[in-house]
């Protein structure tokens, strides 16, 4: 999988990108990053890549022409390219999935008030947000895509149970975890999990997914009922 990334600030991802399951993933050669610095795609003399917005209003934008000639050098066909927004579309798991299936991805990383819309609705396959609220800046959530989505890339996780084991999956969060000491400072371990009854533990696990999801997220827990109802 390549993450090709349209950037002011390249550095952002050298950690990130070097730590971890990822660093482990991009020195096997299974994750590439492409890191681009659209500063050198500028014309201006001291590499400016914003400008004031036509018909007033506050904050910058950034200019097309670095842009577009960031991505006129740099895409060949066949990546999807992004742009992280807060306008975006949700960034949801199912959207992870469907972007995980994918060989080349671009994120497109916004600044100051914007990208200009002609290069969005030139190059741009999707906005993806990745909550309801403002970043300083869409390096925070490439980062969060690229994490997500690699997650998906055969062989980036060692254990691929946990990837069906999970939040999310069937609308319900995931339910606790403990692991030794049996008791630590008086707090114990429920006994269902240590009596060994592997049916009992299942709908224990359940039943703790169904009350956290009601209890943190209505909203997926209607999703959840909607389908129970529906038999899916
Ligand atoms: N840039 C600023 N805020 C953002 C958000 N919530 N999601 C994606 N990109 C962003």
């Amino acid at each position: 999988m390549i993450f090709r990334i349209y950037t002011l600030f390249p550095e952002f991802f050298h950690s990130p990108s070097r730590s971890g399951l990822m660093g482990k993933a991009v020195e096997s050669g299974i994750i590439k990053f492409e890191i681009i610095d659209i500063r050198n795609y500028s014309e201006d003399k001291f590499r400016r890549c914003d400008d004031y917005p036509y018909g007033g209003g506050s904050g910058m934008v950034l200019t097309p022409s670095p842009l577009f000639e960031a991505i006129e050098a740099n895409e060949k066909g066949g990546s999807c390219i992004l742009y992280t927004s807060p306008s975006g579309t949700p960034l949801t798991q199912e959207l992870v999935k469907e972007l995980g299936n994918l060989s080349e991805i671009s994120l497109i990383c916004g600044h100051y008030e914007g990208i200009d819309q002609r290069i969005i609705e030139r190059f741009v396959h999707k906005e993806v947000s990745i909550g309801d609220y403002v970043l300083s800046g869409g390096e925070y959530a490439a980062l969060v895509i690229t994490d997500a989505v690699a997650r998906y890339v055969p062989g980036f996780m060692s254990n691929k149970d946990s990837l069906v084991e999970e939040s999310f999956e069937s609308d319900l969060l995931e339910y606790p975890h403990y692991t030794r000491p049996y008791d630590f400072k008086g707090m114990c371990v429920p006994e269902v999990l240590i009596e060994g009854d592997h049916k009992k533990i299942a709908q224990w696990r359940h039943e703790k997914k169904v009350e956290k999801t009601k209890g943190v997220r209505p909203d997926l827990y209607k999703k959840y009922l909607m389908r129970l109802i529906l038999g899916e």
